[in-house]
This record gives C-alpha cells, sequence and structure tokens, in this order.
C-alpha cells in the first residue's frame, strides 16, 4: 500500500515569466477520463507577474489521434473557457486539447491536455446486472459472526461477494477502459491488481434517478493472452443502513446489490473487444464476512481467495451469477471528484488498558478507516475495533453519541507472522479506536488512519499569528473533509450521515473557499431537482431517504441559495440554468402558500434557527427572511438567464416580501420581533431592511448585554462576523472569534475538539457530554464562520456584481491578538492572494491579484496619507489596479 502522507494540499500555480495558461480542465476536471457530453466545456487558469495583464485572445484546438477535430480560431475574449463549439463528440474516444493563450502585448503562450468520453449513448451498454443467485442458493443465510451486535439489524446484511471473469485477448492492447458501477458499492481489480483508487464507488445519488458509472484506464493493467477482471460487491448505500431508519434491513433503494461493468480494449489494428458482466462470470463469498456503511466491517483472512483475480486461479467451486440482465436506464457518466483516501494519520498515542485492549489516538478527529498492521496472532484469534470521537473521563472509548451505528469492525487471523487489515466498504467518524484482542503489544507503529473524503481539488489556504485561530480554521477543514463523502453530510459517525440541506447551503460559502466543491455540488444540485415533490417543494434531506418532511425554511431555500452561490463563486452560468426550475418551484410553493407573503403556513419540520443558545428567533421572521432571500436569488438567475419577464416579476415580489417583513416585524425602534441575534442578523444581512442603523444599535446592545457572547444557532452563526464588520464592529466579530467561554469556537478548541462541534454544548465543563440523542463533534454547520476568515480577516472577496472575482475586494480587517494574516483562494481565472503584517507600527500589506481581473484594495491603515506602494507613496487608503503583485506600507 502506497500510504498518503502529503495531505490534502494546495497545489501551487507555477512560477512564470509572463502570461502562462495552467490547470487546465475538461468540464472542471483534470484530464477527466469517461466524460457523459458531447459538448464539454473546457476551462483554464492564468498565471502572470506582469501588472496589469491579462489574457487578450485564446484559441482552443481539439485533436482525436493526432487529426484536428476543432478550431475555436483566435477569440479577442479575456474568458477562461470555452464550450466545444465543433461537431458532437464521439463515444469512448480518447481527446487532447490544446490551448493558445495572448497577452495584451501580443505575446503567446501554449499549453494541452486531455479527456476521453464515455458511453455517450445508452446503447452501448452491453453489459449485465450481475446478483448472487438466490434460487439456486436457497439455502443462503447471513451470516451473524459479527459478536455483540448492537441491534439484529446487522444479522440482515448480506456478506460481500467476489465476481470473477477470465477472458483471452487475441491481440496485444493499444487501450483498455472499464465503465462500472453497482448497485451497492464496488472494487475492481484486473490481473491480481486493483483498479484505480476511487473508494467507496459509485457514490451516493439519488440511484432511483441517477446512477454513476465510473471510467478506469486499464491498459497498463491487461496483456494480450489470458486476462482476468474481477469485482467485491457490498451494499453500501443501495441495500445497507443509512440514516436511523429502523427497518429490519434499510433497502432504501434495493434488496440486493448488483454490479454492472463493461472492459473495452481497443487493438492496435483498430479492433475491439468487449468483455462485458453477464452470465458467464462467476462468482462467490470470501473473506469479508460483512460490511456495512454504519456497522462496520468483518474480515477472516482464513477465508482469503487468494490471486483470485488473475489468469492460472483455481475457480472451481464458484458458482453461476444471477444475471439480471440490461437496463442502463439510470446510468450517468460520473461528474465529480471521487472519494479516495487523501491522508494517512499515524497513531499519536496508544494506552494498553490490559488484557489485549488498547485505546489508540490518531489525534484528529476523521472520517475514515484504519489499517492494523498484526503480528503473532493465532489463526482464528479475533481482534475487534470499535471507534469513537471522544474519551469518557476514565479514558474508556465515548460512543454513546453514536446512536446504533455500530462503528465496529473485526479482523479475524489466519495466524500469519504479519498481517494487515483495512476494511473497504464502510466509514467511521473517529478519533480513537479501541483495539481489542489484539495479541501482545501495540505500538503507534501497527495504527494507520485512513481519512477518506471526495477528492475536490484544494483551493484555499488561511493562516493567522494566532494558534487559536489556525486551530479553528484546522478544525473547519476537518469538518469539511469528514463530511464531504460523495455528498455534503451533517455528520460523518452516528446513524446519520445525511445530506441536510441547511448544513450544505450554510456551510457552503466556506467551503468553496477551501475546496473547488462545484462539481460536488452540481452533482447533488441535480439529486435535490430529482427529490423536488410535485408541488415544488425541498425534502429535508438530499439524496432524498428517510425524513418525510419537505419544505422546511432555511433547509429547502438551499434549492436557491446553492446555485446562485455556485454561480457567485465559479460563474459557470450552466448551474443556473439546470436549477432554475427547480428554484422557481421552490419560491412559487412558498408564495402560493403564503399569499400574505409572511411564511407561515407549510413550514414542515421549521427547526428555526437550530441548536441556538438560551433563546428563541421568531419563526416566521426566520422564514420570511428566507423566502426573500430565494425569490431574490430567483430573479438574479432570472436576470443572468436572460429571462425578463421572470427578474420583473421574482424581483418586485421580492420588494413586496420585504415591505411584508418590515410591516409584520419590524416595530417603531426598529425592534425585530423575537429581538434576538439571529433574528437581526437575517434582515440585515439579506438586505430586508431600509434603514439598518437601528437593527445594527439593537444586535450590539444585545451582544454587549451579554458580555459579547453569541446565542446564534446554525442559521445566524455564519451572518455572525460578517455582519458585525460590514456595520463597523470588527472588533466584536474578533471578540466572539477570540472568545473562549461557552458557548464559543475558542470553548471547543480550548477542550480539545479538533473538528467543529455540532453544538456548542458538545461537552461543557459542568455537565460533561451533551444530549447524547444528538451530540456529533464533526458537524460543519458551526463552521461557516469560515467565510469570514477568507474574506475579512484575509479581505479576499469580490464586489456585489461580480461573478468568478472577476472584481476583487481586498479588503483585510485588523483586529484581535493578530498582528498578522494571510490568505489565497484560486479563483477561477488564478490565484489572488494576501498578507498582512504589523511590525514596529507599520503595517505592510502584500496581494497578488490574478490576470484579468481588477481589484478594489483597501489598506487598513488609520493614516491614509501615510500608504506608499513598492516604496512610492500613494496617498490613498482605497485604489484600484489590475493583475500583479502590489506591496504597501502604511502607519499601523
Ligand atoms: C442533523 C442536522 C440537521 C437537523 C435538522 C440533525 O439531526 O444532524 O445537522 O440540520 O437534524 O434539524
Amino acid at each position: 500500500m502506497v500510504l498518503v502522507t502529503s495531505g490534502w494540499l494546495l497545489t501551487d500555480p507555477p512560477t512564470v515569466e509572463a502570461l502562462t495558461p495552467y490547470d487546465l480542465r475538461c468540464e472542471h476536471r483534470a484530464d477527466p477520463l469517461g466524460i457523459g457530453t458531447a459538448r464539454p466545456r473546457l476551462s483554464w487558469r492564468l498565471a502572470s507577474p506582469v501588472r496589469g495583464d491579462r489574457q487578450d485572445a485564446f484559441r482552443v484546438r481539439l485533436l482525436r489521434d493526432g487529426v484536428q477535430v476543432w478550431d475555436s480560431g483566435w477569440r479577442t475574449d479575456d474568458r477562461t473557457y470555452v464550450d466545444h463549439g465543433g461537431a458532437p463528440l464521439t463515444s469512448q474516444t480518447d481527446y487532447v486539447w490544446t490551448l493558445e493563450v495572448r497577452d495584451a502585448a501580443g505575446d503567446q503562450s501554449e499549453t494541452s491536455a486531455t479527456f476521453a468520453t464515455g458511453l455517450l449513448n445508452k446503447e452501448e451498454w452491453e453489459a449485465h446486472w450481475l446478483e448472487h443467485d438466490y434460487d439456486t442458493d436457497p439455502k443462503f443465510e447471513p451470516p451473524v459472526d459479527r459478536a455483540e451486535p448492537r441491534s439484529v439489524r446487522q444479522a440482515t446484511i448480506a456478506p460481500p461477494r467476489y465476481y470473477r471473469r477470465s477472458f483471452e485477448l487475441k491481440q496485444p492492447v493499444a487501450r483498455a477502459r472499464v465503465y462500472a458501477t453497482a448497485h451497492g458499492l464496488y472494487q475492481l481489480s484486473a490481473n491480481g491488481q486493483r483498479v484505480g483508487a476511487d473508494e467507496l464507488t459509485p457514490g451516493w445519488t439519488d440511484y432511483r434517478e441517477r446512477l454513476a458509472y465510473q471510467t478506469y484506464d486499464v491498459t497498463h493493467l491487461l496483456r494480450e493472452g489470458k486476462n482476468v477482471i474481477g469485482a467485491v460487491l457490498g451494499e453500501g448505500w443501495w441495500s445497507g443502513y443509512v440514516g436511523w431508519d429502523t427497518r429490519s434491513h434499510a433497502h432504501h433503494y434495493g434488496k440486493k446489490p448488483q454490479l454492472l461493468a463493461q472492459l473495452v480494449v481497443d487493438h492496435p489494428d483498430g479492433s475491439r473487444t468487449v468483455v462485458a458482466t453477464d452470465g458467464s462470470w462467476v462468482e462467490r463469498p470470501g473473506p469479508i464476512r460483512f460490511a456495512d456503511l454504519l456497522m462496520g466491517e468483518s474480515y477472516d483472512a482464513r477465508l482469503e481467495l487468494g490471486d483470485w483475480s488473475s489468469p492460472g486461479y483455481d475457480a472451481t467451486g464458484w458458482a453461476p451469477v444471477g444475471d439480471m440482465g440490461a437496463d442502463p436506464s439510470t446510468l450517468i457518466a460520473a461528474t465529480t471528484e471521487p472519494v479516495r483516501v487523501t491522508e494517512d494519520l499515524p497513531a499519536t498515542e496508544v494506552t494498553a488498558r490490559g488484557n489485549g485492549r488498547f485505546i489508540v489516538d490518531l489525534g484528529q478527529n476523521i472520517a475514515g478507516r484504519v489499517r492494523l498492521r498484526i503480528r503473532g496472532a493465532q489463526a482464528g484469534d479475533r481482534i475487534r475495533l470499535r471507534h469513537g470521537e471522544m474519551l469518557e473521563s476514565d479514558g474508556e472509548l465515548y460512543t454513546a453519541n453514536l446512536r446504533t451505528a455500530d462503528a465496529t469492525d473485526y479482523f479475524v487471523s489466519a495466524g500469519a507472522a504479519e498481517e494487515y487489515f483495512e476494511p473497504i466498504f464502510t466509514v467511521h467518524g473517529f478519533r480513537y479506536v479501541e483495539i481489542d484482542g489484539y495479541p501482545g503489544e501495540l505500538t503507534t507503529e501497527d495504527v494507520t488512519g485512513r481519512a477518506l473524503h471526495s477528492d475536490t481539488p484544494v483551493a484555499g489556504r488561511f493562516e493567522c499569528s494566532d494558534a487559536g485561530v489556525n486551530q479553528l480554521l484546522s478544525n473547519i477543514r476537518w469538518g469539511q473533509r469528514g463530511n464531504f463523502v460523495s455528498v455534503p453530510t451533517d455528520c460523518p459517525q452516528r446513524d446519520e450521515r445525511l445530506g441536510w440541506t441547511a448544513d450544505a447551503q450554510i456551510f457552503l460559502p466556506t467551503a468553496a473557499y477551501q475546496a473547488d466543491v462545484l462539481t460536488f455540488f452540481d452533482n447533488w444540485l441535480a439529486d435535490l431537482a430529482t427529490a423536488q415533490t410535485d408541488e415544488g417543494a425541498i425534502p429535508d434531506v438530499i439524496p432524498h431517504v428517510i425524513t418525510g418532511r419537505h419544505g422546511t425554511p432555511a433547509w429547502a431555500d438551499a434549492a436557491t441559495i446553492v446555485p446562485w452561490t455556485l454561480y457567485r463563486m465559479y460563474g459557470d452560468d450552466r448551474v443556473l440554468r439546470k436549477a432554475w426550475p427547480s428554484m422557481r418551484r421552490w419560491v412559487d410553493y412558498v408564495h402560493r402558500a403564503n399569499p400574505d407573503l409572511i411564511w407561515r403556513n407549510r413550514t414542515s419540520g421549521h427547526y428555526g434557527d437550530w441548536l441556538q443558545v438560551g433563546v428563541s428567533t421568531d419563526r416566521d421572521v426566520l422564514a420570511t427572511a428566507y423566502f426573500a432571500r430565494s425569490v431574490e436569488f430567483t430573479a438574479a438567475a432570472a436576470r443572468v438567464l436572460g429571462l425578463e419577464d421572470e427578474a420583473a416579476t421574482y424581483g418586485e415580489l421580492w420588494e413586496r416580501i420585504a415591505q411584508a417583513f418590515r410591516k409584520e416585524f419590524v416595530d417603531a425602534e426598529g425592534k425585530i420581533r423575537g429581538e434576538t441575534q439571529t433574528g437581526y442578523l437575517l434582515p440585515l444581512a439579506f438586505g430586508l431592511l431600509p434603514e439598518e442603523d437601528a437593527a445594527v444599535k439593537h444586535l450590539v446592545a444585545d451582544l454587549e448585554q451579554r458580555d459579547r457572547s453569541l446565542t446564534t444557532g446554525f442559521a445566524g452563526v455564519a451572518l455572525l462576523c460578517p455582519i458585525l464588520t460590514k456595520y463597523g464592529h470588527a472588533d466584536l466579530a474578533y471578540d466572539l472569534l477570540h472568545d473562549d467561554r461557552n458557548p464559543s469556537w475558542g470553548y471547543s478548541i480550548k477542550h480539545g475538539a479538533t473538528t467543529i462541534w455540532e453544538r456548542w454544548d458538545g461537552w461543557t465543563e459542568e455537565n460533561g457530554f451533551g444530549p447524547v440523542a444528538m451530540n456529533s463533534f464533526n458537524h460543519y454547520s458551526l463552521g461557516s464562520v469560515g467565510e469570514w476568515l477568507y474574506a475579512d480577516v484575509a479581505g479576499i472577496s469580490q464586489s456585489p456584481e461580480s461573478v468568478s472575482f472577476r472584481d476583487l475586494v481586498i479588503r483585510p480587517r485588523r483586529g484581535g491578538r493578530l498582528t498578522w494574516a494571510q490568505g489565497s483562494y484560486d479563483t477561477p481565472t488564478g490565484r489572488v492572494s494576501t498578507r498582512w503584517e504589523i511590525t514596529d507600527g507599520v503595517l505592510r500589506l502584500d496581494v497578488v491579484v490574478p490576470p484579468g481581473a481588477t481589484a478594489t484594495i483597501h489598506v487598513p491603515t488609520p493614516d491614509p496619507d501615510s500608504v506608499r506602494e513598492s516604496g512610492q507613496p500613494l496617498g490613498q487608503q482605497v485604489c484600484r489596479v489590475g493583475a500583479g503583485t502590489y506591496s504597501f506600507t502604511a502607519k499601523a
């Protein structure tokens, strides 16, 4: 196994001397295989050290087998993307594209990248769905070989099965690709080697409508002569446990896992061999005796199958498969990065608890699993691994907050001198592992934590002079990593792990500063649209399973907030085009039910300002503010899409909602019904008040009266620091940032948090652990303050009219304990970065603006006359610049 020690890191732009394109993408992915569209979008970033540099023109050419199939021609345009404009692409074909860009001085630079199309037509699928043939195996009984199952529910999980097919290639291999997916989870092998490094494939989508297939290059694994392709198949989201469902077996989408794969081998003479799943495959159970995302995995090394996916293996005894025929109706090409192991964490501490029982600390709460080295075990020895996020005060593992998720793996030894165990079809949210039944002494070297998540490319970096704030950012980052596991989940540990819509929309701006999450959320939005009810309501969780609730204020509004935010961050109007019908149907639904424009009816579960502290934000205030927000974004989307009538209609509706809001909730003194922090923050942030001073005054008074302490829950917390800063109270925002009393971010950090907690009082000095019914230590919602760190502390944001950061606002706010802060963000056109530092009464601000962008830079000094840029007096605090590197000094 190759350990991933580098972590989830930012790739720096190249160091260049002139305008240079880099990071070429097709459909927003680097050199993707198996794209599902015949007219992909090609995009690139730019780097240049030259001040004021920009792309004057570009030219894209597309080649197939070295032959040009499309030439965009030189286009005088500073856009850094183009949609393929030639004849529709051919299915299952490799393409190369070259990009030339020309700068303002007429100098050119050229680079190239690749992509390959997948199966663009459903008729090309020859593969049949395979499953274990239950009919010819009447004795089949799922084993109950897991000790102490938390509930009998586990007994119904069928053990994963191994599938194989041997075949002969009569000619050499020029190119070989496998297109594969499963109703369940699968891992492919070919000739004894694992195929690819993707995990938990095919990922979670609304399988009733959309099932992604993955494309792998296996050219290097195959050869002329005998070959074998094989797969392990487990249940996953398809038929395993998801959420807290208490049915005897989860079966959200189907009852049994099924496999689908199509291997396509191209030979040098142009001929093609296709080996697809069909009745000629064979299958059997193997060493994985049990696997479930929530419950864990059991592995019996005594049952290992040896070289089962290699030629020459004796497959006697393997059973015929159940051939369920072809049905490609739900298949779509994967559009986003898969889950991968992105970092391996060595154990930091092992504590012996006696009798072969140990508690291992990874030092970091993650979503993932453990790889365990076992030495000196006897055949049949069983080792149990239980996972938890926290320890009890006596040092034992705390698991009460997992509810019915077992999060337990078992390994049974075959008695070899050295063995390794790592489950493949489960994922746990944990920092600590209890390892029981280990032979001899367990050391930190025997245990590695493997962090798993959707491998969204890293986009941002933030660091400052304060260790507590850096830890907060690390916690936010790990919250994102632990919860972006194929879909944006609420938490990775308990029997939940659902795509809660409010959590997703609240955290999205922060998430987007940290990683390129465009395709990740675009994929999720497709499931959101699919799940919308006939009336137009959006379920609380996407993909839609379990809750039965839909149309909740702030939750269902993800339908408008997510596409609009993605558009603003990435500038891809196709997101809006796709989302438009569901945006519009959503706001129409709320409007129909609330003709007087105060959202009181059809509020579903109405969670209010979820997990607020000791106050109760008025629910109608919250709902109506969100109604306005959704209508505002729907109108804005209509404008971008050129739908003038709709833009006018929704724009006017927004005016009326704002009026109704003021009339209903704002009194003569500017107090807002309920008088809570969130109650003030929402209308301030959503622009619902014509006169804002009173609301700001009441908000600040509330904070002061509470000794500068917050009361916000999920809905309010993201707005707190940005709004205080916007209205001249950055000092208060910094106080909240540095606060370490309960409730605050600092309180959890003071008590050792390495991720963001679900509730402010997840653990307190007075009461210990919070309510077990709902107490995750890895929930990103309260981490939505991350946006403020990037936008206001590092000072990287864009003007209200700007999309994809083409018109930057660089406005760092000094304050609190910070003496320096720095940040960078990879905008769709290139990297912007800032760094400010105060030494000996002098402020220094360094800014890099990417090619093509403009920036309004605010130098945070009390003395505008003192501002110098690159040593030259500037004499003003604010300046407007183009691309380049700028270095300001001023009085601090
Ligand atoms: C989830 C939340 C979610 C909430 C809705 C919880 O169980 O973990 O994050 O938004 O339910 O009230």
